[in-house]
């Protein structure tokens, strides 16, 4: 039996020469020059003002729910059909996650059935682009609920011709080394909201306050990323256009290879086509 591995990384000299220089500078924590490039690359990337960069992609999650202040008593409407940590870091706040269904044709949630789940302790929407599959953002705003993008798994997909991960009021990443992008672990959260993305550094550096060393505003947690992991996760993010293309012809070998077979339910088209970046 052939052996396909979920994911390769592909490292290149520049990845290596960045995390060289980080080490070499000895800027090897959670502050440093790279850290604020790594940022500052993927804002751009994803057509966000402000990117705060964490240690991975739950922890963006679980940061996402703070800034929001959800907490006991508190709903948050998750699919169905995803990785455990959008349900998980709910139950860590001490909320409920509800399970929503997922359409067929995308395999992301099913608005219709989002909408009847909604009820007065729901506080957020944690909409994940399934597989580089984008959620239909369209129809979710109109539910006039908060929306957290959960893109973690997403790099480089488009809806009505805008990235991924510019719809939520924030929407988080995760550049573990099975991810189209990655960094080693790492992750990060983006938004237009400023006042939320300073509330979320705060957070991911111990609720310091960055005017006053050692006074904590709020009780904080440490959600950094490292130096060295932005450095790769630099690197990376400057080759985002190839590693997602190669990330496509993994998906389009597989839409070939499977074609023919009768349970094959996998909606390939409409997934190729956003993650390629055209309109649905
Ligand atoms: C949809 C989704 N959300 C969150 C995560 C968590 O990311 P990380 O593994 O970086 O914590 C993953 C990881 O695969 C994921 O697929």
């Amino acid at each position: 039996m052939m052996r396909v591995p979920l994911c390769q990384v592909q490292l290149s000299d520049k990845e290596i020469s960045y995390a060289e220089d980080a080490l070499n500078t000895g800027w090897i924590s959670g502050t440093g020059a790279y850290v604020e490039k790594f940022e500052r690359a993927v804002a751009a990337k994803v057509e966000c003002e402000r990117v705060v960069a964490v240690s991975s992609g739950t922890t963006a999650l679980h940061l996402a729910l703070l800034a929001l202040d959800i907490g006991p008593g508190d709903e948050v409407i998750v699919p169905a059909l995803t990785f455990v940590s959008p349900a998980a870091v709910v139950k860590h706040v001490g909320g409920r996650p509800v399970f929503a269904d997922i359409a067929p044709d995308s395999w992301t949630l099913d608005t219709d059935h989002v909408r009847q789940l909604i009820n007065d302790r729901t506080k957020a929407i944690i909409a994940v682009d399934l597989l580089g599959h984008s959620c239909d953002y369209e129809k979710l705003s109109r539910l006039g609920v908060t929306l957290i993008e959960d893109a973690a798994q997403a790099h480089g997909a488009r809806y009505r011709n805008k990235p991924v991960g510019s719809f939520g009021r924030m929407s988080t990443f995760s550049f573990h080394a099975n991810k189209a992008v990655c960094s080693g672990e790492g992750g990060c959260v983006a938004t237009n909201d400023h006042e939320l993305a300073d509330h979320m550094r705060l957070i991911t550096n111990h609720g310091m306050s960055p005017q006053r060393p050692y006074w904590h505003d709020v009780v904080g947690h440490n959600f950094r990323m490292t130096n060295v992991t932005a450095a790769i996760g630099l690197g990376q993010v400057e080759r985002w256009e190839q590693l997602v293309a190669a990330r496509n012809q993994v998906a389009e070998a597989y839409r070939q290879g499977l074609a023919d077979q009768p349970c094959n339910r996998v909606p390939w088209p409409s997934g190729l086509t956003r993650r390629a970046g055209c309109t649905p």
